[in-house]
């Protein structure tokens, strides 16, 4: 007699989508979620030059069978190509880091940014909303957020801290936090903002101070630049490491309730402090005789001191920081003196 075959029922992998693919978050996140098993959308902007540096290692021809790593055009602008991506992808989880991210730019930019870094979630929010109400499905939503939102507000900030943003890009962020949260109390959308503080890491933007600075001492030390041009040195940051950040947005949409969270290392350096061991990792002294201070990088109001307090994040999501400050500034230094070949072990 024929044994009756047992059908094995096919274990579904999970659906994310993710703006802001190509940035140094997405790419980690990407990483970090092809390794779960997801298969991950990414949602890139057409560009006149490849702008897909930070995820090409991940690229899988299209015409590739059972590709887990998709690229879809898009932009944060476009409501309707957002709204037609949430209903072809049917992701069970979205992730939204796309944003134009930089402070000092966003004092030039002040309408851009609002739209892109602040009506940009409202767009993916109504679109998951209705794709929920339309399919029955659920899609999690996790929201970029920043800690560019407290602003003025003394130190040490949690998730009780008030917002005092200081720039176009701090107020942006504020609306997609606050807009977060009005879907999930108003439509009970699973909706989390991660409230992130500084994190870097050798796929940092260029322009970004950590990285402006790994990369400064390098040419430097390789004989290609006389100085590095910085604004305000007194500022201080909390400043992690991006692969364990984003660790923690995964983290705060597989929990039973969606929340708000910090996510930061809890210590503070200043961009002196920053300059002073980023120079002496590269054994190059007087670091003063290297650095001009230009007023364009200053910003019209600074934010001058941020640190988190994550302690809702460890007692919660189990999450902790391992890179400290330290660790940080020498592994960044010592990506870019590899990058210009003056390393020395
Ligand atoms: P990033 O490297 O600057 O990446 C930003 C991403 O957003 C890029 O993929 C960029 O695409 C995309 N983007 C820009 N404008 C867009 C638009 N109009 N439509 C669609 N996508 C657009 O930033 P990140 O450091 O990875 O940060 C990720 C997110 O976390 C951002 O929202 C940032 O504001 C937020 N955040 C970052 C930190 C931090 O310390 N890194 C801390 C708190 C919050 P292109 O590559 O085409 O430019
Ligand atoms: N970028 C830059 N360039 N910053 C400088 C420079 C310079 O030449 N000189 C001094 N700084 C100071 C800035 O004034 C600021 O106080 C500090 O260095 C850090 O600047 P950025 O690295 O540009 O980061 P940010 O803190 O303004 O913003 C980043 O962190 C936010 C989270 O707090 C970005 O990643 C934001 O997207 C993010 O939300």
């Amino acid at each position: 007699m024929q044994q009756e075959k047992k059908s094995v029922p096919e274990l579904k992998h999970k659906i994310a989508l993710l703006t802001g693919v190509t940035g140094q978050d997405g790419s980690y996140l990407s990483e970090f979620l092809l390794k779960k098993g997801y298969e991950v959308h990414g949602v890139i902007r057409r560009a006149s030059v490849f702008n897909t540096a930070r995820i090409d290692h991940l690229f899988q021809d299209p015409h590739e069978e059972n590709k887990r790593f998709i690229l879809h055009y898009g932009d944060l602008a476009d409501a309707n190509t957002v709204r037609k991506l949430v209903y072809q992808v049917q992701p069970d989880e979205v992730y939204n880091l796309g944003a134009q991210s930089h402070v000092r730019v966003s004092f030039d930019i002040p309408e851009y940014t609002a739209n892109i870094t602040g009506v940009g979630t409202l767009r993916i929010l109504e679109a998951i909303k209705d794709f929920q109400e339309h399919t029955g499905k659920l899609a999690k939503f996790y929201q970029a957020s920043s800690s560019e939102m407290f602003g003025s507000s003394p130190p040490p900030q949690n998730e009780l801290t008030s917002f005092r943003p200081r720039s176009p890009y701090g107020i942006a962020k504020a609306f997609s936090y606050y807009t977060t949260v009005n879907y999930r109390e108003a439509y009970g959308l699973f909706a989390c903002n991660g409230i992130l503080f500084n994190h870097e890491s050798e796929r940092r933007g260029e322009t970004f101070v950590t990285r402006k600075i790994a990369r400064g001492v390098a040419r430097i030390k390789a004989g290609l630049d006389k100085k590095i041009y910085l604004g305000n040195l007194d500022a201080r940051r909390d400043w992690g490491y991006a692969p364990e950040y984003v660790e923690a947005m995964w983290l705060m949409l597989q929990q039973r309730e969606p929340e708000d969270y910090v996510i930061g290392t809890g210590e503070s350096h200043s961009v002196r402090e920053l300059v002073e061991l980023a120079f002496s990792r590269a054994s190059i002294r007087a670091w003063q005789d290297y650095i001009g201070i230009d007023p364009r990088y200053y910003r019209p109001a600074e934010v001058e001191h941020l640190i988190a307090d994550p302690s809702k994040a460890r007692v919660k999501l189990g999450w902790t920081p391992k890179t400290k400050f330290h660790e940080l500034v020498e592994r960044m230094v010592d990506a870019s003196l590899k990058e210009y070949n003056v390393y020395e072990a």
